[in-house]
C-alpha cells in the first residue's frame, strides 16, 4: 500500500512512523520532501549520477522509492557545485524521488591515493587525476548540501577488518567528534535529514559507546557503518545485536553496504529498516543473477538451449520477455543489453524481497517467511 501525499512533514527533519512491528523486524514509513519510503527499504546505488545501466525511469519501475549518491565521486566530477548550479543531484540524473548521499569518508578509503586522516578531516589526492582535496565534516556536509541530498550522511573512519581494538576505539571516536561538527553545519529543513554512523569494529562495547553519543547528539537516522568489510555474517550479527537496542526506536536504521539477498532478511530480523550494496547492479553487469531459485550465472553453457524465463515468478521485463539462452548469448557477446536487463532483473529481485519482507512483516508472519526463506535455494546455501 504506497501513499500518496502521506504523513505531513514536520518543519525540520524526516518523519518516520512505525506501522508494525513482529520481532525485532519493523515495518516503516519515512516521509521526506521528495517522496514517501517504504521501509524496509533497499537503496539501489547510484554512485556517480547513475544506478549504473538503467534509466531512472526503469529504477523507479523495479520499485525503488530511494537511490543512495557519493559525495566522493561527484564532488571529484562533475563537481558539487556543477551540479548545484544544475539544480542538484535529483535534478540534474533525473530521479524524482529521495537521494541519499554517502558522505564520502568511506569511499575515501577505498579508492582515493595518499589518504592523510587528521582531526581537521581526510586529505586525499583523486583517483582520477592525483589532485590534492580536503574532505572534512563541513565540507563533506557542505558538498552534501549543494547536491541537494534528501539525507546527508556524516563524514566517518571506517577502519579495516580486522582492526586493532585501539585503532577501532580511535577511530569510533574521531567519527562522534566529526558527527557533532556534522550536526552543526547540517541546515535543518523539512523534509529533508542528517544520518550519524555507529562505529567501533566488531567490539560490542565500542558499539554502544558510538550509538549513545551518536544518541546524544540526536540525528534523524542512525546508519551501522564499518560492516560488509570481511567479518562474516556471525561477527555482523553480534554487531548488529550489540547496537540496535542503543538506537532510538522512532528512527529509521540504516545497515551500510549490505549485502547479499540472506543478508538482508537477517538483518532486518534484528530491527534494520534501509539498505544498499553494489551486489545487484554489479552482479548484472557481471553476468550474475539472483533468483528465487537461487544465484545463476547466465554465463554457464547449462543455459545456451535453455528457453525458459530467468525467474517464472519475476514480472520485470527481463523476465517476462526474454529467456535464459538469449541472456546467455547477450553476456557470451558481451553485449550492452545483457547487462541492462541483469541489472532491471536484480534490483527488481531485491525490491520484491523487501515488499515480501514489508507484507510479511504487517501481516504478522516473519518468522515464518523468515524460515521459509532460509530452507529456498534463494539464500544460496548450496
Ligand atoms: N559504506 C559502507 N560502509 C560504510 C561506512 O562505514 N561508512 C560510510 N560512510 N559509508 C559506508
Ligand atoms: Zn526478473
Amino acid at each position: 500500500s504506497e501513499v500518496r501525499g502521506g504523513p505531513v512533514l514536520p518543519d525540520r527533519g524526516l518523519s518516520f512512523a512505525l506501522l508494525a512491528r513482529d520481532g525485532q523486524a519493523r515495518r516503516g514509513r519515512l516521509a521526506t520532501a521528495h517522496g514517501i519510503v517504504e521501509t524496509p527499504a533497499f537503496m539501489p546505488v547510484g554512485t556517480a549520477a547513475t544506478v549504473k545501466a538503467m534509466t531512472p525511469e526503469a529504477v523507479a519501475q523495479t520499485g525503488a522509492q530511494i537511490v543512495l549518491g557519493n559525495t566522493y565521486h561527484l564532488m571529484l566530477r562533475p563537481g558539487a557545485d556543477r551540479i548545484r548550479r544544475l539544480g542538484g543531484l535529483r535534478k540534474f540524473m533525473n530521479w524524482q524521488g529521495p537521494v541519499l548521499t554517502d558522505s564520502g569518508g568511506f569511499q575515501v578509503m577505498s579508492l582515493a591515493d595518499l589518504r592523510k586522516v587528521t582531526e581537521e578531516g581526510v586529505t586525499f589526492r583523486s583517483h582520477l587525476d592525483g589532485a590534492k582535496h580536503l574532505l572534512s565534516p563541513e565540507s563533506a556536509v557542505g558538498i552534501q548540501h549543494d547536491l541537494d541530498s534528501t539525507i546527508t550522511m556524516q563524514l566517518d573512519e571506517c577502519v579495516a577488518y580486522p582492526a586493532p581494538e585501539a585503532e577501532a576505539e580511535r577511530a569510533m571516536e574521531l567519527s562522534l567528534r566529526w558527527a557533532a561538527r556534522c550536526k552543526a553545519a547540517f541546515r535543518p529543513r523539512a523534509g529533508y535529514g542528517l544520518f550519524g554512523i555507529v562505529q567501533g569494529g566488531v567490539n560490542p562495547t565500542l558499539r554502544h559507546r558510538s550509538a549513545a553519543g551518536l544518541v546524544e547528539i540526536g540525528f534523524d537516522g542512525y546508519a551501522l557503518g564499518g560492516l560488509a568489510v570481511g567479518e562474516g555474517l556471525e561477527l555482523r550479527n553480534l554487531v548488529l545485536d550489540a547496537t540496535v537496542p542503543h538506537l532510538p526506536e522512532d528512527r529509521p536504521r540504516y545497515l551500510m553496504g549490505v549485502g547479499k539477498p540472506v543478508d538482508l532478511v537477517e538483518s532486518v530480523a534484528r530491527g534494520v529498516d534501509m539498505f544498499d550494496c553494489v551486489l545487484p547492479t554489479r552482479s548484472g553487469r557481471t553476468s550474475q543473477a539472483f533468483t528465487r531459485a537461487g544465484p545463476m550465472n547466465l554465463r554457464n553453457a547449462r543455459f545456451a538451449d535453455d528457453a525458459e524465463p530467468l525467474d517464472p515468478d519475476c514480472a520485470c521485463p527481463a523476465c517476462r520477455n526474454y529467456g535464459r539462452a538469449y541472456l546467455h548469448h547477450l553476456v557470451k557477446a558481451k553485449e550492452i543489453l545483457g547487462s541492462m536487463l541483469l541489472t532491471w532483473h536484480n534490483l527488481t529481485y531485491y525490491q520484491d524481497l523487501m515488499r515480501d519482507m514489508r507484507q510479511a512483516i504487517q501481516a504478522g508472519r516473519f518468522a515464518s517467511f523468515r524460515r521459509a526463506f532460509l530452507d529456498s535455494p534463494a539464500a544460496g546455501r548450496e
